[in-house]
């Protein structure tokens, strides 16, 4: 989420690109591009056969005018006295400067389902060019991963992604990224530029270890990073989670911030309470899908996870099975804080973390219910 706060003197770049008329085609052209989220799939409540799939997908056009976001970055850099990194800062941002299109619609081969998602049209303003949708994809294999394909109307594109089927019951780990995961130094400006901007994302040591080892005591839980970070920065953070987390690989749900959400981004930059009713939405919509799951919740002390997570518990109960907060220092790590944010929840349902706690973290016995 703090990876706003760091673009921050880029909001102005974002502001003075023209939004453009909603086009009316119907079809994915060799002149568009899009992106297939990768997506948590679950059980039709009203026939167990039945597999319904969360999707979410944004089409923009190819072309990308990176000039403006370019000449905005060199002054950036100036100011901040970074190197000259500038064309992976341009790459990184350049959805940013992308142009959404509406009214297209997809029809999207799910391989393993018998029946195609088709996806209601993309959206005109305020959510240009996205779309997100529950839609059926008929019976499935049980495979634990299940690839997508979008064949477009020219045959030198298509675009894929992965769906994560998970049953009604058993576990799930519901994980922040930024500096719970991934080292992204939130809290200080210029190493938090750094990393956002063009440094090679590390992982938070121990912890692509300690979710493996999940992956197996948990049974295959089903794996949901839950970011605050905009969805235009998604391919970055999806390379990172299915490169250095590839055992506990999920569906990553970003914000759906699109060009025209200009004073959106100027509230979310500086109210904290957004990123609070934004993630206990997307906790809501989990549990919409997976009533019956239990939840493993881990998330850091730089933004409003424990707040986030300890709503979800007094809302949902035991749905959040144990909550885990990375302390990180820099961040209010204060005990009125935590007494706050944890009123009402039993110590045994929580448990603040340091680096050095990470490595025994996979001793406990979560599946037996410990915390
Ligand atoms: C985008 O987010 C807003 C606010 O959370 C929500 O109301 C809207 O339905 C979302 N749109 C899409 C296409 O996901
Ligand atoms: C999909 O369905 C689940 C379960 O009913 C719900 O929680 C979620 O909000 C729905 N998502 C969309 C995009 O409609």
């Amino acid at each position: 989420m703090r990876v706003l706060s760091v673009i921050f003197p880029l909001t102005f770049v974002i502001s003075t690109l023209a939004i453009p008329h909603p086009t009316d085609k119907r079809d994915i052209a060799r002149t568009d591009d899009v992106i297939l989220f990768d997506a948590p799939a679950f059980q039709s409540p009203t026939d167990p056969s039945v597999t319904i799939v969360s999707q979410q997908a944004l089409v923009y056009a190819r072309q990308i005018d990176t000039a403006p976001l370019t000449s905005v970055l060199k002054n950036v850099f100036n100011v901040f006295g970074l190197g000259d990194e500038l064309a992976t800062a341009v790459d990184r941002l350049k959805l940013f400067a992308a142009v959404g299109l509406s009214g297209k619609e997809m029809q999207i081969a799910v391989q393993g389902c018998s029946t195609p998602m088709t996806l209601p049209k993309t959206s005109g303003l305020p959510d240009l060019g996205l779309v997100a949708s529950n839609v059926s994809v008929g019976k499935c294999t049980t495979a634990a991963r299940l690839t997508t394909t979008l064949q477009a109307s020219f045959q030198d594109s298509s675009f894929t992604s992965t769906v994560f089927p998970s049953g009604p019951d058993g576990f799930g780990v519901i994980s922040d990224i930024d500096d719970t995961v991934k080292i992204s130094n939130v809290l200080q400006t210029i190493p938090a530029l750094k990393a956002a901007l063009f440094e090679s994302p590390t992982a938070v040591a121990g912890m692509p270890e300690l979710y493996a080892s999940l992956a197996k005591s948990l049974n295959s839980p089903q794996f949901i990073y839950v970011s605050g970070s905009p969805m235009q920065f998604y391919p970055f953070l999806h390379d990172f989670i299915n490169t250095q987390f590839s055992a506990s690989a999920g569906p990553i749900i970003t914000k759906n911030l699109t060009i025209a959400d200009i004073s959106g981004l100027v509230n979310l930059l500086t109210d904290k309470s957004d990123t609070l009713n934004y993630k206990v939405g997307i906790i809501d919509q989990i549990h919409g899908m997976y009533p019956g799951k239990k939840f493993l919740t881990v998330g850091d002390s730089t933004q409003s996870d424990p707040e986030v997570y300890a709503t979800a518990f007094k809302k949902y109960g035991n749905f959040i099975q144990c909550i885990w907060i990375h302390k990180v220092d820099g961040a209010d790590n204060s005990d009125t804080r935590f007494a706050t944010a944890f009123k009402d929840v039993p110590s045994t349902k929580f448990r603040i973390y340091t680096d050095a706690d990470i490595a025994g973290l996979a001793n406990i016995d979560v599946a037996g219910g410990k915390c």
